[in-house]
């Protein structure tokens, strides 16, 4: 099954208030935190994936890959945008945050100047392949059902979002370079890359909280509150992230989740006009040959370093 996606460049009308309690969850300040890092990290990474973009468009031949690019960059402009207002609102003063911010800025700084150009594509494309399955099981799962209203318009818009345009950074890194080991390596890479900066910053508000005498229970209180979310993503997150390791891997046949129509009619109320509406159908790469030897292989490694990288996760954000 191969899918056809309108990219649509919308511009929310969100306002945030001065200052935003970022318990975005009730009682659940793990997650909560998660969510914050997730978004600080955020007006970082996505100018770099335009700025790689960019540099990718002037070697890319395909017009209508060309024009999905200039959607995806407009896409990821206005969410570094809205987030960075977020954040601005959620963000306590906590020095151990802005080293972190500023340490990754630096990262990104560094790889555009030093990597190769594959390099940085196949790191947007690991990006990407991971917030497309995160975003689908988010959605999946109802997580932000029952978030702080505003937290969940942004979190929604850029969860659809990013769902339209899933299928940019693999279609740049196929028509210009190809190579699956590669792709692999590098993504993986930019998926830990990403993650370790969530976790540290995540735990880093919740020693903040420690610190200004917002206690949250410990340890133990800790790993009761994750465990039926860590259950559910064993179950119905790993698998949507294993499937991008696959070398038969495609963006073009995950299909957009139930509940997204919902959602944009509800945040039609808080957006402007569409800037951009064009639906490029962007054009499907022919699914790669089966190598079954190197899916097993890879499966194998990505089976144990999700484990270890699970069981990493679940230590810091309850330690
Ligand atoms: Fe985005
Ligand atoms: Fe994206």
């Amino acid at each position: 099954m191969e899918t056809e996606q309108t990219i649509t460049v919308r511009r929310l009308k969100l306002s945030f208030p001065t200052r935003m309690d970022p318990m975005l969850l009730d009682g659940q300040p793990e997650l909560s935190y998660a969510l914050v890092a997730l978004s600080l990290a955020l007006p970082y990474v996505e100018p770099y994936l335009i700025r790689t973009m960019s540099s990718a468009r002037r070697l890319v031949t395909n017009p209508e890959l060309l024009e999905a690019i200039a959607l995806f960059n407009g896409q990821e402009g206005q969410h570094a945008r809205m987030h960075a207002r977020f954040n601005k609102a959620v963000r306590d003063k906590c020095p151990a945050l802005e080293a972190l911010e500023e340490e990754l800025a630096q990262d990104y700084k560094r790889f555009g100047e030093t990597k190769s150009l594959k390099w940085n594509v196949a790191y947007a494309e690991g990006f990407e392949a991971f917030t497309g399955a995160l975003a689908s099981f988010l959605l999946d799962e109802q997580t932000l059902r029952d978030a702080e209203p505003t937290a969940r318009d942004l979190f929604e818009w850029h969860i659809v979002e990013e769902l339209e345009h899933r299928c940019v950074a693999f279609d740049v890194y196929e028509h210009l370079y190809g190579g699956y080991v590669y792709r692999l390596a590098v993504g993986f890479y930019a998926q830990w890359h990403l993650t370790r900066f969530v976790l540290r910053a995540a735990r880093a508000m919740l020693e903040h909280d420690r610190q200004q005498g917002r206690d949250h229970g410990g340890k133990a209180a800790a790993r009761a509150r994750l465990r039926p979310f860590f259950a559910r993503a064993a179950r119905r997150l790993v698998p949507k992230v294993l499937g991008t390791y696959s070398p038969r891997y495609t963006p073009h046949r995950i299909a957009m989740p139930a509940g997204v129509e919902s959602i944009l009619q509800r945040l039609e109320k808080a957006s402007a006009a569409p800037v951009v509406e064009i639906a490029p159908p962007v054009e499907a790469q022919p699914p790669r040959q089966a190598r079954p030897d190197r899916d097993l292989a890879a499966s194998a490694v990505i089976r144990r370093e999700s484990a270890r990288f699970a069981a990493v996760a679940a230590g810091d954000l309850s330690a």
